[in-house]
């Protein structure tokens, strides 16, 4: 039997459940490519998944492997999967459908369509900091919000690792972007392409902005709520953690949306693009070792890491 070194986690919410072991490679389906993990990257929806928080949407069937997006090198093609070779630098999001698990290991499996070739301008810890993050962005920004040039869009959470990315490919779009940060990520955000910045510490958006075309929201609750109040009649927000609230969105007469990321191969071959053309940049916070995970995923919850943590699965 193949050994792999894995990230597994025995019981929710209990970080000392939580071990790097050696278990058997994953089966490889014949539409699969099975990848050589070199990084993975830590998002918000991990630690939700590990801490129990999203039981009752994703049940985890325990011991799992968290993980959603990872780089690495094409290590065995499955007979029917096509499009790449062995060898290749990939990237991608897991292919598990509900939560995207399995990428902290050293080995996953994943569908070809899943996967792109991985920008050659970047390390693969950098490349691993795309994959998740981005793609909600991108469907974010043009899938769900079909922005379009010369329109203003808001984009809470700028300095995040979503919306680093939404600022970023708004502005390569045409539009003028406004985000809400603290502070002192007021000159990143600005770097990203941030034309106007609200510290929501100290102002109430609300007070200062209005007119959007699109919200990215990528906040909730109490800040969906007060979203609605600068969206433009016949505009859309976008909401990418907690629910529509459909009373305030037909009273402000916007339209809300949820988005829910899924892997698309074509739309990060399109990001790979953007990067290697200096067009769109990526913003590694720090980069631990598997054994690690713990301390990045409580990191993580925070949620005032700016950029991405990243895992470094290889040696
Ligand atoms: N639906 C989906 O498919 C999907 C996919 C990906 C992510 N998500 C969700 O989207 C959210 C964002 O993800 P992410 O990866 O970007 O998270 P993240 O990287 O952890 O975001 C951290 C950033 O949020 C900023 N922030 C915190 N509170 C804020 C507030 N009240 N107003 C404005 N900015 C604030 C922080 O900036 P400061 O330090 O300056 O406060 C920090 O830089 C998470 O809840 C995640 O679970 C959903």
């Amino acid at each position: 039997m193949e050994l792999m070194k894995a990230l597994r986690v025995y019981e929710y919410g209990n970080p000392g459940a939580m071990r790097v072991e050696q278990i058997s490679k994953p089966a490889l389906h014949p539409d699969e490519i099975l990848v050589r993990v070199h990084a993975a990257s830590v998002n918000p929806v991990d630690w939700k998944v590990c801490d129990g928080v999203l039981k009752d949407k994703l049940p985890m069937a325990m011991p799992f492997i968290p993980g959603g997006d990872f780089a690495g090198t094409v290590e065995t093609m499955g007979r029917e999967a096509a499009g790449f070779r062995n060898g290749m630098a990939v990237f991608g999001m897991t292919s598990t459908p509900g939560y995207r698990a399995g990428a902290f290991a050293e080995f996953v499996a994943v569908k070809a369509a899943h996967i792109a070739l991985m920008p050659a301008s970047l390390t693969y810890e950098e490349a691993a900091s795309v994959p998740l993050a981005a793609l909600t962005a991108w469907q974010a920004v043009f899938d769900r919000g079909g922005l379009l040039a010369g329109q203003r869009i808001l984009i809470h959470a700028g300095a995040g690792g979503v919306g680093g990315f939404a600022i970023q490919f708004a502005r390569e779009a045409g539009a003028v972007v406004t985000t809400t940060t603290s502070a002192g990520n007021a000159d990143y955000v600005r770097e990203l392409g941030a034309a106007d910045v609200i510290d929501y510490r100290a102002v109430n958006f609300e007070d200062v902005a209005r007119d959007f075309d699109i919200v990215i929201d990528l906040i909730g609750g109490e800040t969906q709520a007060r979203s609605y109040a600068v969206v433009k009649r016949g505009g859309v927000l976008v909401n990418a953690w907690g629910a529509i609230m459909q009373d305030k969105a037909e009273a402000a007469g916007v339209r809300g949306v949820k988005v829910a990321v899924e892997p698309d191969g074509a739309q990060l071959a399109r990001i790979t693009a953007l990067i290697d053309a200096g067009r769109v940049r990526v913003s590694v916070a720090k980069i631990v070792g598997l054994a690690d995970c713990g301390a990045a995923l409580a990191e993580s919850r925070t949620g005032h890491v700016r950029g991405k943590i990243v895992l470094r699965v290889a040696p």
